[in-house]
């Protein structure tokens, strides 16, 4: 096992709770939950850490305007934040609120060495001031040269901070960044590090403030509280025990082995808590990760905007499973992604509706169906098989690969070849068309066979991913927890050859598209803004998505048309549709078993007589539609054959129902 007897330490930022948390804020907790689970699935001893960052002079306004306590107003907001990551099915193995007692004791240890060894000293803040609100801001957090906060005119103002010694880290920050090209990743952050704030010089750092009072006292000089960031990323080890007695773990698992944040506080974590640690002899962590931001049309989440996502809404409405699956299909984790409700809904009916959950249902339902649920143990295998079965064998190398890299969307892409690859085997080996001779028992068993193994091994990587799907899989497929573990996904073949299946309930029912957009947008305004800080301009969310070269816009991959799944169907019924001039509503034999209805506008050409007993060809993986109120599952083949002339496509006769056109 690739973690036996090792440890792996993953973190997540701490949340402000300055309010309810939307999904942006879910997506790194849950990509960190996700490498958690996979890292635990290799055998790792993982520590996965989040919390919450509870202290500063928002909170002490936001509580005062409540009319509570900040320890009470804080108190409810992470309850909130608790809530969610258990409806998230988070597996953090603790929980860190800079409120905690403990912290707060090793925080006071931190800045009194620091104190103590000369990193910090005590000089005065300058900056702008706002009276109303008592805050100061930098030349560029104003807006229009006002407070970014109440508008109101702000005043040159002088406080006495403490400051960490930052400007002396610079020479050995390059040096870590030159000796560990990989300590910061995506690599393009590192540019960014060093061209925006250590080559212009760097400044020390305001540590405490003496104008609010919601924060760790400096002990030593109890009118200042710790300011912010030596409290914030202390965090990471104080929750193992450093510097209190609370936990006994800092040798054990230290140095972290990745830091997950946002990118905006990429700063944070790859200058100002290196240079900490440094000051502090202490080691480094191993990795920070800067993950990108979801965006929406027209630029970041925010409440005044009034276009936050609530995780929460998403949940409830899809299933915890189907959201995680989305936040890390649908975005490469180290860029930024533009969120839709229809971006999200098309990809659960087309990947997990369609592809997967098809898959598991048609692939248990046949063994089902044409062997009572338990295969025998004959078989007959044939050169056709060896491609899928390929597949299956390197998944798990290749999945590897992509999830040592954090490449989230490539290993959940490297799955998915094998389901849509296992699907085609269905079409191409047409099992229903199998099934009607006897003769074919052995070869009809070596197909299901491939299907529910090739289930077997997908549902096993997908586990980290959809944790309360993956056991469903293997209920339905009959895998028992000896062949669902991690290594057991390298090796094909492991069902028993009279392995059983028990039929369950669908995994991922189709949405309404048309519908659910409707209630989503009903729905809008639940979640609470708490945009990334840091970012100043808003950001052209369209403008950052790849844009078709010219010209080749309408050309695909044979990949892409492989997504189109053609079959032979015959007429079994035809009449028109009420009130509809142009739409005939067909029965199609498809050869699945169950008759397929499809609406088709060909009545200005066709009669029913003309199509009924015909072969045509039916794209069967189009998402199912309403026309004038009659559902159609798919679309018949017609070519235009002239200006307004239409003529179907017919096949010869003689080739079965169900065959795969390609
Ligand atoms: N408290 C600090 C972190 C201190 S870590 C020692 C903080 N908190 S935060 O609540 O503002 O943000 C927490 C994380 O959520 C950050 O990594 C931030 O990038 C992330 N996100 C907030 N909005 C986001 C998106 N719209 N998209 C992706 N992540 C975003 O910063």
């Amino acid at each position: 096992m690739n973690g036996q007897g090792k440890t792996f330490y993953i973190t997540t930022p701490i949340y402000y709770p300055s309010d309810k948390l939307h999904i942006g804020h879910s997506y790194c907790t849950v990509a960190t939950d996700v490498m958690a689970r996979y890292k635990r699935m290799q055998g790792f001893d993982v520590l996965f850490l989040t919390g919450t960052d509870e202290h500063g002079q928002k909170i002490e306004q936001k509580a005062e305007a409540a009319g509570v306590t900040p320890q009470q107003y804080v108190d409810q907001v992470v309850a909130g934040i608790k809530e969610l990551w258990k409806l998230l099915n988070i597996s953090n193995d603790r929980f860190i609120r800079t409120t905690d007692s403990y912290h707060q004791e090793s925080v006071q240890k931190i800045f009194k060495t620091l104190y103590d060894k000369g990193y910090i000293y005590k000089g005065s803040y300058k900056g702008k001031y706002c009276t109303p609100c008592e805050s100061f801001w930098t030349e560029s957090q104003l807006k229009d040269g006002k407070c970014p906060d109440c508008g109101r005119e702000v005043i040159d103002a002088e406080e006495e901070a403490y400051f960490f010694k930052l400007s002396a880290f610079a020479d050995r920050l390059v040096k870590l960044y030159e000796e560990n090209p990989l300590f910061m990743e995506p690599q393009s952050r590192l540019n960014e590090m060093v061209n925006n704030f250590i080559k212009p010089g760097l400044e020390d750092l305001c540590v405490s403030r003496t104008s609010f009072k919601w924060g760790i006292p400096v002990t030593f000089d109890p009118k200042h509280v710790v300011y912010v960031w030596v409290d914030a990323l202390s965090n990471y080890i104080t929750a193992l025990g450093y510097g209190n007695e609370q936990y006994h773990d800092f040798e054990k698992y230290w140095p972290a082995d990745v830091h997950f944040v946002g990118k905006e506080i990429m700063r944070f974590h790859t200058i100002i808590w290196p240079a900490m640690l440094m000051a502090l002899d202490l080691p480094l962590p191993k990795k920070v990760y800067g993950h990108g931001w979801l965006l929406l049309e027209g630029g970041k989440m925010s409440k005044s905007k009034g276009n936050v996502v609530d995780p929460v809404v998403l949940v409830e409405r899809y299933g915890v499973d189907a959201i995680r699956y989305f936040l890390l299909r649908e975005f490469p984790f180290g860029s930024d992604g533009l969120f839709s409700n229809e971006s999200l809904i098309t990809r659960i009916n087309a990947d997990l509706a369609n592809d997967l959950g098809n898959l598991v249902s048609r692939s248990a339902a046949m063994v089902g169906k044409y062997f009572d649920g338990t295969l025998p143990a004959e078989r007959h295998a044939e050169p056709l098989d060896d491609e899928v079965i390929a597949i299956a064998k390197s998944l798990k190398q290749n999945y590897e690969t992509q999830m040592e890299a954090f490449a989230f969307q490539n290993a959940l892409i490297e799955i998915f070849k094998l389901v849509s690859r296992t699907n085609k085997y269905i079409d191409e080996t047409a099992p229903w068309v199998l099934a009607k001779d006897e003769a074919n028992r052995p070869r009809l068993a070596s197909v299901l066979y491939n299907l529910l193994e090739c289930v077997r091994i997908a549902g096993i990587l997908l586990t980290p991913f959809m944790p309360s799907t993956a056991p469903k899989i293997f209920e339905q497929i009959g895998a028992d927890a000896g062949i669902t573990n991690y290594e057991s996904a390298g090796t094909y073949g492991l069902l028993p050859a009279d392995v059983a299946v028990h039929k369950g309930e669908g995994l991922f029912p189709r949405i309404d598209v048309a519908k659910e957009l409707a209630a989503l947008e009903a729905s809008k305004e639940k979640a609470v803004e708490k945009a990334p800080k840091g970012e100043k301009k808003s950001v052209p969310a369209k403008k950052e998505q790849p844009q078709p070269a010219e010209g080749v816009a309408s050309l695909i991959t044979i990949d892409d048309f492989a997504k189109v799944q053609l079959r032979v169907a015959k007429v079994t019924a035809c009449e028109p549709v009420p009130k509809a001039d142009k739409l005939l509503r067909l029965q199609l034999d498809d050869g699945s078993g169950t008759p397929r209805q499809v609406v088709s506008g060909i009545h200005p050409w066709y009669e029913p007589d003309d199509l009924m007993g015909k072969k045509v060809i039916v794209v069967a993986n189009l998402k199912p539609a309403k026309l004038r109120g009659v559902e159609s599952n798919g679309m018949i083949l017609a070519a235009d054959a002239g200006e307004n002339e239409v003529k179907v496509i017919f096949v010869d006769a003689s080739v079965p129902c169900g065959s795969v056109v390609r």
